[in-house]
């Protein structure tokens, strides 16, 4: 199977991913790893790897629908089974969702429905709430919805800032997407009527 992974970033969510892939010898392949900006710092630990990286720049495209046009035609380039998006900052069109609906995955830092959109570390403090979390994710056409595959909740501690809560919840994003992903490539999760039932459900 082809895994195509689009980054904004650092891309640690993404090594996480190459690094199971690896390690747990998944019949499957990162085909690609795609970047909307040139100066993504995952690119390089990508190409390090050998795998395929291209960058498609959102501001040369004068609209969403185009850009989203140009990515669809990269990202089709590698064949893939699974498209997953590991911090990649834009905001994608429906025409888009749907070509991948259902073999398209997201991670969020937070428990959601809990705090969708951005700054959700400031969020969860803001609230004062004692748990946060991430969340993987089927992308729908609405931001930050879609069926659920697992969540991962850490402690919020007294004297925590947005950095050191982000942090603590990032090591834990990296065991809970390569772990989900991995259950998409054995096909372990079944979406119905918007509920995936698999291995964990929250
Ligand atoms: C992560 O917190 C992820 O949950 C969110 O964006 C961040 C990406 O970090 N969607 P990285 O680029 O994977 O290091």
């Amino acid at each position: 199977k082809n895994i195509v992974i689009l980054i904004s970033g650092r891309g640690s969510n993404m090594e996480a991913v190459v690094r199971a892939a690896e390690a747990e010898q998944w019949p499957a392949r990162i085909a690609a790893v795609i970047s909307n900006r040139a100066d993504a710092k995952g690119l390089e630990f990508a190409a390090a790897r050998g795998i395929p990286t291209a960058v498609v720049p959102n501001k040369e495209y004068p609209t969403r629908e185009a850009f989203d046009a140009a990515l669809q035609a990269v990202i089709d380039r590698f064949a893939p089974d699974l498209v997953v998006l590991a911090g990649f900052m834009r905001i994608l069109t429906p025409g888009f969702v749907e070509h991948y609906s259902g073999r398209m995955l997201n991670i969020h830092p937070s428990l959601l429905p809990l705090f969708p959109g951005l700054h959700t570390h400031e969020a969860a403090l803001a609230a004062g709430h004692a748990e946060h979390g991430a969340t993987v994710h089927f992308v729908t056409a609405e931001l930050d919805h879609g069926p659920m595959v697992d969540q991962v909740s850490v402690p919020v501690l007294p004297g925590d800032t947005a950095d050191t809560l982000a942090q603590r919840l990032l090591v834990q994003e990296h065991v809970l997407y390569p772990r989900a992903i991995r259950w998409f490539i054995e096909d372990k999760l079944i979406v119905e009527n918007g509920q995936v039932y698999g291995p964990h459900r929250p």
